[in-house]
């Protein structure tokens, strides 16, 4: 059995001046139940402050820690058009992460912009970077109301778009089993399905988002899309992935629990579900407790969960000294809540280093107002140095969860 180590965590005061403990718990579970006392060395090895933890430290450095030491999965969001843009992006993400998912490349516009004009390049860019390093891909995502090409969206009847959709998932769940055998481990099948409105006039109310494939096809688009992936595919993981649906209560995590325990009864061949988990520093949105309760109910349906899209936005408290200690206790605490389930099969952060993040797109606003920070939401900083969230990542894939 995987030693584990148990940590102590405070935050000392407040603002600009606090300061994070991390102490080690006593004990180490080294067998069946069994107690002893920890080893010193695994003790200053994972949840101890000591000088190495300067983000300024050069990161290429091979001997450097990595979060692909551990035995776990974990991944981030890749962007070919970076790899070929800055050396270090593509080093960093390979010394670092054993996973990878394409944040743009395999969406439906980039990848058949064209009614059966099929254009891998950029995919296979970053399939073929997976291969070659010795990491595995997260297909995302085959059926999306977003990013979709526009020709899509003009299809009329449920035939076009069934056609369409069958095409689509076919060809590309098809081109990776042939073409890259055992590199791509799962595809998010459908993304952000749900939606939760109230119906108008009392009406109940409605759960599933308003996109061509709904419109057409009804809520059974879901199920089609499943079923069609699998038949391409048999050996593929198959998830369902969305956003806001990470705590175990309220309307739209209920209603993707029902949805997808509809999909489990009914016999749907989906494997998974993926909670996004873009975030705030705080513990609370949900709390780690929370999102572990919530993990516990989709493992006794018997599926796989992931944390697919990781980021800890810190907008709301600042860049500062207490928002990337917070940032770091967020990633350690959500991190250490899917692992602690043995339905958690990877972790995965949405993006490298802060510079790349699709949260600098928008900014910190609050209202009209442009905030003078950063959402500085990632594991690297802008010069591929491990930020204080990096250790909270690192100490949580290596067993050791802040108290
Ligand atoms: O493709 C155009 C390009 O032609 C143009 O020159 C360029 C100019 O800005 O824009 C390019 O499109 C951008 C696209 O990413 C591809 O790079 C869009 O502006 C930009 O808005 C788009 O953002 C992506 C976003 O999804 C779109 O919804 C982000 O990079 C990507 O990180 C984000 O990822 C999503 C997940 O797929 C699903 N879950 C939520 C997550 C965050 O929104």
């Amino acid at each position: 059995m995987k030693p584990r180590r148990s940590a102590g965590f405070a935050v000392l005061g407040l603002g600009m001046s606090a300061l994070v403990a991390c102490s080690n718990g006593d004990d180490v579970e080294v067998g069946a139940g069994t107690l002893q006392p920890a080893p010193p060395e695994l003790l200053s090895y994972s949840c101890q402050e000591d000088a190495t933890r300067s983000s300024s430290q050069a990161e290429l450095d091979s001997s450097a820690p990595a979060l692909r030491d551990s035995t776990h999965n974990v991944g981030a969001a890749v962007a070919a058009f970076r790899l070929d843009e800055d050396p270090a992006y593509g080093q960093t993400i390979a010394a670092q992460f054993n996973q990878l998912t394409p944040e743009n490349e395999m969406k439906w516009e980039a990848i058949e912009p064209e009614p059966g004009v099929f254009d891998f390049t950029a995919a296979d860019r970053l399939v073929t970077f997976a291969r070659d390093n010795g990491m595995k891909v997260r297909g995302h995502t085959l059926v999306w109301h977003s990013q979709l090409a526009p020709w899509v969206e003009e299809l009329v009847g449920p035939d076009a778009v069934r056609e369409a959709m069958t095409r689509h998932i076919q060809t590309i769940v098809a081109h990776y089993r042939d073409n890259f055998p055992g590199v791509v481990v799962a595809f998010d099948v459908v993304n952000e399905a749900i939606n939760v409105t109230q119906g108008a006039m009392g009406a109940a109310p409605q759960i599933y988002r308003d996109s061509i494939f709904y419109r057409e096809l009804g809520e059974g688009f879901i199920a089609e899309a499943f079923q069609i992936a699998h038949d391409t595919d048999p050996d593929v993981l198959l998830f369902y992935n969305d956003f806001g649906v990470e705590a175990s209560t309220g309307a739209k995590s209920t209603g993707m629990f029902d949805m997808v325990s509809g999909l489990v009864s009914a016999g749907v061949p989906i494997n998974g579900v993926g909670f996004q988990m873009h975030t705030g520093p705080l513990d609370q949105g949900p709390n780690a407790a929370d999102f572990a309760t919530n993990i516990a109910r989709y493992a006794a349906l018997g599926l796989e969960v992931e944390v697919t899209e990781m980021d800890v936005s810190l907008c709301a408290i600042g860049d500062n000294l207490l928002g990337q200690e917070l940032q770091r206790y967020r990633y350690n605490r959500i991190v250490s809540a899917c692992f602690a389930s043995p339905a958690c099969r990877s972790v995965s952060l949405w993006g490298v280093a802060d510079p790349n993040s699709w949260l600098n797109d928008n900014g910190c606003t609050q209202g009209m107002l442009t905030l003078d920070t950063l959402p500085a939401p990632l594991a690297f900083d802008d010069a591929y140095g491990r930020k204080a969230a990096w250790w909270g990542v690192y100490d949580a894939l290596n067993g050791c969860t802040y108290q």
